[in-house]
């Protein structure tokens, strides 16, 4: 069953629209599902996360099947399908980042801002979750927030503190 926030209408704004029939058209006729990935971006970038409602919709807008929208946001994991925290901590939890440390990273994560992956914090400011490997093997464990996508390398608990410290005096 879908929560509360899950069922709400959505609403595009005229900027968005705007914005998005101007994706269309870059594209050849006929062929406006190539417009997915960047729409989704878009109408992420204004709602903060892709509710089903907002999929339905874009679904709409590119005439397309609903189902089509949900697979490809459910693919990629920069596409946010429950409410995010302003700032997302993305912590690489592949085996390279595991062997030196990524997984005490996120354990600390837990403590330390007191919500579970993909959890929100109570302020709204933080979530964090274990994303694969983002090409920096060799400087792990490494971390990307978004929604800028900003990148630390060689993190240990103390630096990820300091950083989530600097993130709450923005
Ligand atoms: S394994 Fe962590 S960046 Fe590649």
């Amino acid at each position: 069953m879908l929560k509360v926030e899950e069922q709400q209408p959505v609403q595009f704004s005229a900027a968005l629209i705007e914005k998005s029939e101007e994706i269309v058209k870059r594209y050849p006729e006929g062929k406006q599902k190539s417009a997915l990935l960047p729409i989704l971006h878009e109408v992420q970038a204004e709602l903060g996360w892709l509710s089903p409602n907002a999929m339905d919709k874009i679904a709409e807008f590119l005439s397309i099947e609903p189902i089509e929208v949900y697979e490809v946001a459910s693919f990629y994991s920069m596409y946010f399908l429950k409410p995010q925290g302003k700032y997302v901590l993305e912590v690489c939890r592949t085996g390279p980042c595991c062997l030196v440390g990524a997984e005490k990273l996120m354990d600390h994560l837990e403590k330390s801002l007191g919500v579970k992956e993909n959890e929100v914090t109570p302020d709204g400011l933080f979530s964090w979750r274990g994303v694969e490997c983002l090409a920096a093997c060799g400087y792990g464990p490494v971390l990307q927030i978004g929604p800028e996508y900003t990148f630390y390398e060689n993190l240990n608990e103390q630096k990820v503190d300091d950083l989530i410290q600097d993130l709450r005096k923005k």
